[in-house]
């Protein structure tokens, strides 16, 4: 079995839940807390001991590209100044990985996307990391998989219980309880609008091997009109076992307004310099029952009407 070492990141998408932030600014590069959300995502995969990264983006995207590469003028201009708390900041960012960048030439969906990553792939299985989904925990979720992927040498998709409500908004899976937080995967549909096989969704984290490219190539557009990684998946399921992992953490959709408020919340409270301050500042805002006692937050001035 070939070692586990490249990452992809499907970065392509339009942001259109997150409109009108995202209009010009990649979704991936708006700010949680102090890092950009696409920085949370390539520091699990490094931390899960992956160091082939691949980032996978499209037009209007490079600033994606730019944040992890050197900024030499910044960075003479910070040791000039002898800031260098802040150079080592920015240092870190730009050596802590080297990226492969492919394009995604047009919005197909998430199926297409990690097919264009094919050639820097290569022969080898990879993990798929998709950067919406924060996920706060101990262990990094793709360690936590890793270590199914590494034991059993087969696909494992990350897995969380759902409400029956939220069932249209994910891959869901069918199958049966492995033990160990396992799930033993018999088949899956993508967002089903009615009698969804489980509350099992799919979230965004993937261990695949390459024999996904040639059944990715072959999947006709599915939900939304877009080439689905999850009708690839359905064919890759009937080729042998096929793993969930209910991981453990707790995961935020930051690609969408509510989601990445509540990530904010919390990574916030988590922060180093800022979290005690952040949490005194909360508790005086809601008097410590969850009621605002004094609101002084400056209110946005009304929209003009003309
Ligand atoms: C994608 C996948 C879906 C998965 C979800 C997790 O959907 O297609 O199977 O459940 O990510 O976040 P998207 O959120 O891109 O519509």
């Amino acid at each position: 079995m070939n070692k586990l070492r490249t990452c992809v990141f499907p970065c392509a998408g339009f942001g259109t839940r997150f409109f009108p932030a995202t209009k010009v600014i990649p979704k991936e590069m708006l700010p949680l807390v102090d890092k950009p959300i696409l920085q949370y995502g390539i520091e699990e995969a490094v931390a899960s001991g992956l160091d082939k990264l691949v980032i996978v983006t499209s037009k209007g995207k490079d600033t994606i590209l730019d944040h992890f590469d050197r900024t030499a003028e910044l960075e003479r201009s910070l040791l000039e100044r002898k800031k260098k708390d802040l150079l080592g900041e920015v240092e870190a960012v730009s050596t802590m990985v080297d990226l492969i960048a492919v394009r995604q030439k047009e919005a197909l969906g998430l199926g297409h996307a990690v097919l264009m990553a094919r050639d820097a792939v290569g022969s080898e299985p990879f993990a798929v990391l998709l950067p919406d989904d924060v996920i706060l925990a101990d262990d990094p979720c793709l360690l936590q998989m890793r270590r199914v992927f590494e034991e059993t040498g087969r696909p494992v998709v990350a897995l969380m219980e759902v409400a029956a409500e939220e069932t249209t908004r994910y891959g869901i899976v069918a199958g049966e309880n492995a033990g160990n937080r396992r799930f033993r995967i018999r088949d899956m549909v993508e967002k089903p609008k009615v009698n969804p096989p489980s509350r099992y969704a799919i979230i965004g984290r993937y261990i695949l091997p390459p024999e996904i490219f040639s059944l990715l190539e072959k999947t006709e557009r599915g939900a939304g009109g877009e080439i689905q990684l999850t009708d690839a998946l359905r064919e890759l399921v009937r080729t042998g076992e096929f793993y969930g992992y209910v991981f453990e953490g707790k995961r935020y959709d930051a690609g969408e307004k509510l989601g990445y408020l509540k990530a904010t919340v919390d990574y916030a409270l988590r922060h180093p310099e800022l979290g005690a301050e952040f949490r005194a500042y909360l508790n005086a805002l809601f008097g410590g029952n969850g009621k605002a006692e004094h609101d002084d937050a400056p209110r946005p001035a009304k929209r003009a009407t003309t």
